[in-house]
């Protein structure tokens, strides 16, 4: 496989979901290599401070990920802003309610699939067909390490991800010889609002700025999958080799059911409303 090399210097970039977290961090890692950056959130007041505070690279709008005609209106945008088509879209916005499966409501499993899935099929369907067409362009989909291994306590959550991981591996296979690169970056525990409240104990936390680092630098190696760290993704490969009777025993050490047992309420509450009012 070879692609057309990206130059991100003057380069434009969408990033969903950017107006805090791994979306912020990543537009911020691609306005520092020169790139110009269109930053869509739901939180459009956000995403304008966010873009302010980058500077005149950066371009906030709103957004909606579920909505293929509010998708559409932020990448016309961003395209009409730099009067240059997209060379990269990030899809990052997503959404993590915590939970035993048998207590979730219906309307957040359904928001769950509808951002964290379908947001990123609009996403592609309306980015992909201009990429394939100049024959250069990169798609970046930020799954989860949590669509290579089910935790307890995420089982929507991980189908999500784990349909994100499988939408990814085959659009980039269809994409061969068009030019277009699609690849997956697959965080660990992330510190950021998402995933406030919840202990994961030895499951290692990594910053916004390294996913970001990660997503950046897949520009450039066009790798298939990504995780961060990248000894998380090999145990979480291998994981399906070792027989279920020792992976229940590593699993009850590792506690993961932390998603249901290891919570602070109050503090996972603040995240919990914002997602309950989408
Ligand atoms: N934080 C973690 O531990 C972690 C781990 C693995 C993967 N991820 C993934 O990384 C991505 C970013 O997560 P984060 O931790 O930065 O979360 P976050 O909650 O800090 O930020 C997510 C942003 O997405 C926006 N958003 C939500 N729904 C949207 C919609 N319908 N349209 C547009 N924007 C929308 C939110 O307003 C928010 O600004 C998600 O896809 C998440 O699943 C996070």
């Amino acid at each position: 496989m070879s692609y057309p090399r990206i130059d991100l210097s003057g380069a434009l970039v969408a990033v969903t979901g950017a107006a805090r977290g791994i979306g912020l961090a990543t537009a911020t890692a691609f306005a520092q290599a020169g790139a110009y950056v269109a930053l869509g959130d739901l939180d459009e007041a956000l995403a304008v401070r966010a873009a302010a505070g980058i500077g005149e690279r950066a371009l906030g709008h709103a957004l909606d990920v579920t909505d293929k005609s509010s998708y559409a209106a932020f990448l016309d945008a961003a395209a009409r802003w730099r009067g240059a088509p997209l060379d990269v879209l990030v899809n990052n916005a997503g959404v993590m309610p915590n939970g035993a499966f048998l207590d979730q409501a219906d309307r957040i499993d359904q928001l769950t699939m509808d951002v964290n899935v379908f947001g990123v099929i609009h996403g592609m369907r309306l980015a992909l067909p201009g990429m394939v067409e100049r024959g250069y362009g990169h798609v970046v989909n930020v799954a989860s390490l949590a669509g290579k291994f089910p935790l307890k306590g995420l089982a929507v959550y991980n189908a999500s991800k784990y349909a994100v991981v499988g939408l990814t591996a085959a659009t980039r296979l269809e994409m061969d010889g068009t030019g277009v690169s699609v690849s997956a970056v697959l965080p660990s525990a992330v510190r950021t609002e998402l995933s406030s409240g919840i202990d994961y104990g030895i499951l290692p936390a990594v910053e916004p700025e390294d996913i970001a680092a990660a997503v950046v630098r897949s520009v450039k190696t066009r790798a298939a999958e990504t995780s961060v760290p990248g000894y998380v993704g090999l145990a979480a490969n291998a994981a399906g080799l070792v027989p279920e009777p020792l992976m229940r025993l590593l699993r009850a050490a590792a506690h993961d059911d932390a998603a249901i047992t290891r919570v602070d309420d109050d503090v996972r509450r603040v995240y919990l409303d914002r997602i309950e009012k989408q």
